[in-house]
């Protein structure tokens, strides 16, 4: 399925819809260049789980936590990860505990350490006024 998330009003109802759908035990990668939108969505995401405090880019702590009423929501930024060993060294058993949601900027940056996936999101940037997203929900 793809939707046009051209501006940033698309980008949230579809983050509304999303959020309505999520499941303890999902892992969702968010695939896209850089810029494309993906920090951006998981804030709006937040925002409708009615997260009150900041959310920040976890880019320099590879990972940042959301204890919500329904669950834990983790949130992970991989880019500065040079090898997907290093995945190791953080508490993956505890960021990928059933009972947990993860959310994961840059997954390719830990193929075969990472559980695969029960959603993908595609972030795709078409030309400076269009923006598209590529949704993937097994
Ligand atoms: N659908 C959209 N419409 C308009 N602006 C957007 C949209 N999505 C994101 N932006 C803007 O684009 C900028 C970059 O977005 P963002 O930081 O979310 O990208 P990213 O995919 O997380 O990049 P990175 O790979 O560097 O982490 C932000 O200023 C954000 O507000
Ligand atoms: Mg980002």
């Amino acid at each position: 399925m793809q939707i046009d998330i051209s501006d940033l009003k698309q980008l949230d109802d579809f983050a509304k819809v999303f959020s309505a759908s999520l499941c303890k035990g999902d892992v969702i990668f968010l695939d896209g260049d850089l810029g494309s939108g993906k920090t951006a969505f998981t804030q709006l995401l937040l925002k409708h789980l009615a997260y009150q405090g900041r959310v920040k880019s976890p880019t320099y702590a590879i990972y940042e936590s959301y204890d919500l009423p329904q669950f834990t929501l983790i949130h992970m930024d991989l880019y500065r990860l040079s090898n997907p060993e290093e995945l190791y060294y953080l508490a993956i058993e505890e960021i990928f505990d059933p009972n947990n949601v993860v959310i994961i900027e840059w997954p390719n940056k830990g193929k075969n350490v990472l559980p695969k996936a029960t959603k993908t999101l595609g972030f795709e940037l078409i030309d400076s006024s269009k923006r598209q997203l590529n949704v993937d929900i097994t």
